[in-house]
């Protein structure tokens, strides 16, 4: 187990820590964009009304649901769809890093990853929902995304994808995922993330140069 890490169980003794279940929800395609380059996988994550990438799911209390109860509950609220997550699902818990400034012993945060294989239709059902009937829509969840998993040979795709904000762990649970998982290799998710730092590179100018349109000076 990595550092950090401890088992459902050993996450579940800690009574006086809060709890978060998220997880990955992906299926498999058969679809190809422009009709040439195979989406392969649909992944999904989700632009949360912090402005960050991140997985569905969130708060549970386990002293009054099953972890997986809580985390279904929340995705009734985030997709509109009770996705039913079972102790199968689960990849593994560990303590949230503190956010500077927001630190506190009596309060820390252990984060529960589940990731959940569908079929494409149950997939796209639940983006269906999450844009109509989801109560969260508009508010605490912006909209779905999938996560593109090939590079354009303009050299877009999951490079750029990565150099987003995410939250938290959010980037290094979608990168863990997608290699034990096998559906991206790491050769691949090398080469990604080189281009990513590009990428991240040239945002941070273009970010700079954009206080001009504010009448300001960086
Ligand atoms: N890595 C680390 N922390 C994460 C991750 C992640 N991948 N995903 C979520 N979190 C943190 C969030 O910052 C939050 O503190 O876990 C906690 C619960 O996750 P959310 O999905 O944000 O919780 P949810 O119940 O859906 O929404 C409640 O309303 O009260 C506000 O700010 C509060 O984010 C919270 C939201
Ligand atoms: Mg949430």
């Amino acid at each position: 187990m990595a550092s950090g890490q401890m088992s459902r169980d050993e996450a579940l003794e800690c009574t006086c820590c809060r709890h978060a279940c998220h997880v990955l929800l992906y299926s498999e395609t058969a679809s190809q964009l422009f009709g040439r380059i195979p989406i392969r996988y649909i992944v999904l994550m989700q632009m949360r009304f912090d402005g960050l990438l991140g997985f569905p799911g969130g708060f549970v209390n386990p002293l009054e649901e099953t972890l997986e109860e809580g985390l279904t509950r929340e995705l009734l609220e985030e997709l509109g769809v009770a996705v039913p997550v079972s102790k199968e699902d689960h990849v593994e818990s560990c303590f949230s890093p503190p956010r500077s400034g927001t630190y506190s012993s009596s309060s820390r945060l252990i984060l529960h990853f589940y990731v959940k294989k569908m079929e494409e239709e149950q997939i796209r059902e639940i983006e269906k929902a999450a844009a109509s009937t989801a109560a969260d829509h508009g508010l605490e969840v912006l909209g779905m995304v999938r996560v593109p998993l090939y590079t354009t040979k303009s050299g877009g795709g999951l490079s750029c994808f990565l150099s987003h904000s995410f939250i938290g762990v959010a980037r290094s649970q979608l990168m863990n995922s997608l290699l034990r998982l096998h559906l991206v290799s790491p050769g691949d998710l090398q080469e990604a993330l080189r281009s990513s730092q590009r990428t991240h590179a040239e945002s941070a100018q273009n970010l700079q140069a954009a206080f001009k349109l504010t009448g300001e000076q960086p």
